[in-house]
């Protein structure tokens, strides 16, 4: 298992994003991780939809109402909590969550 030191924790302000494009063995990976409270969620930056990134700009992943994750493209909304598409042209599937681990509480890592 690889891991990727992202960012701290309180780099993220609430309710909001931000993307990451990292290196792997496999090749480059998009992400984007949100912080909703002391909660932080991660998820592949890759509409279930077509199979492309959801942002157009760098770090816009949210709703304007800062209550979900939006694609940029079609408009899909998707939950916070575990990426579920409630409204769009993927309703009903999932973007691909991935796991993080918090360190001293405030390190957030990426487990791949
Ligand atoms: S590509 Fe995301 S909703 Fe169509």
């Amino acid at each position: 298992m690889a891991q990727f030191f992202l960012c701290n924790k309180s780099d993220i302000p609430n309710q909001q994003a931000l993307g990451f494009d990292i290196e792997t063995d496999q090749g480059p990976f998009g992400l984007f991780i949100i912080r909703q409270d002391e909660q932080v969620y991660a998820y592949k930056n890759q509409c279930p939809h077509l199979g492309i990134p959801l942002n157009w700009q760098p770090n816009e992943f949210m709703s304007l109402d800062g209550v979900n994750i939006q694609c940029s493209t079609h408009g899909a909304l998707f939950t916070l909590e575990d990426g579920h598409c409630i409204i769009g042209p993927c309703a009903g599937e999932n973007l691909n969550h991935l796991t993080l681990e918090q360190r001293d509480d405030n390190e957030v890592w990426l487990q791949l």
